[in-house]
């Protein structure tokens, strides 16, 4: 690898080989989604504790300001929205010249195995990969469960699909939190971040899955809904931090999300 593609990578998994990504690219397919109407200004507080921020093009350009201090990994898988019927019907929504137009640090795209549009979304990573290499600028594979699969069923399906996306050449994959989440890990040869999901009842639940998920091999996290639609986005995104780089138990997470939060009112 050249200069390029380590620094990169350097920025985006730390010296510890943990990573922190704030997810806010809802929009692409969602909408204005709650507490993402203004990409900008919710990611200002939290941007100091992330290591990296997920986001398309349009929020970028038109509503984080070019003076972010934090590595971009771009959205660049789309073509379909809530509106519509299949969610997996996604191709790369980009060109090489606007990814390096942007100064993206990465780009993130879904593959969707399992649904009819597992090839197209393949041959797409595939020509992404492809058309990233030569800049040396790191791909990260997202991947997700598209039907319902008992727990098994759930590890067997997110471990291959890491697999197939890390051998399709993506840099980092992200995949959902499962039972056994080691064996995913071991069967993939780059790092594996874990993905959020809707929001939970309440923010133990969020540390202790992503303490869990990191004793069983992850690499670091991909997550949104859980921190910026929280009363105190500020406090979780510190916590998580926490426990992500400086080795926080779920309950030293939970201490200083409440001390943060009680300071602040
Ligand atoms: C949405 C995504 C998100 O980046 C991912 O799901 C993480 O966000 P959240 O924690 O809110 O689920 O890929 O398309």
């Amino acid at each position: 690898m050249d200069w390029g593609f380590t620094n990169r990578m350097s920025k985006l998994i730390k010296a510890d080989g943990h990573c922190f990504y704030l997810a806010m690219d809802h929009g692409y397919f969602l909408g204005p989604t709650h507490c993402l109407e203004d990409v900008g200004k919710t990611l200002a507080p939290l941007a100091q504790y992330a290591d990296a921020v997920f986001v398309p093009r349009g929020s970028l350009r038109y509503s984080v300001p070019p003076t972010l201090e934090i590595p971009v990994i771009l959205r660049v898988s789309g073509g379909q929205s809530i509106a519509s019927e299949d969610l997996t019907n996604e191709d790369v929504t980009i060109s090489i010249d606007d990814i390096i137009r942007l100064n993206a640090s990465a780009v993130g795209y879904s593959v969707y195995l399992g649904s009819p549009n597992e090839h197209q979304t393949l041959m797409g990573l595939y020509d992404l990969i492809n058309m990233c290499r030569p800049y040396d600028i790191p791909v990260m594979a997202v991947t997700a469960v598209g039907r319902e699969l008992d727990q098994k069923q759930q590890t067997r399906f997110l471990s291959l699909a890491c697999r197939v996306a890390a051998e399709a050449g993506a840099d980092v994959v992200k995949t959902y939190y499962c039972q056994d989440f080691e064996k995913v890990v071991e069967g993939c040869p780059v790092p594996v971040v874990i993905a959020g999901g809707p929001k939970t009842d309440s923010q133990l639940e969020v540390f202790k899955f992503v303490y869990d998920g990191m004793q069983r091999g992850a690499a670091g996290v991909n997550l949104g809904r859980n921190i910026w639609q929280d009363e105190y986005p500020a406090g979780v995104a510190a916590a998580l931090r926490a426990v992500i780089h400086e080795e926080a138990t779920p309950e030293d997470a939970y201490d200083l999300y409440q001390s943060m939060k009680s300071n602040a009112k």
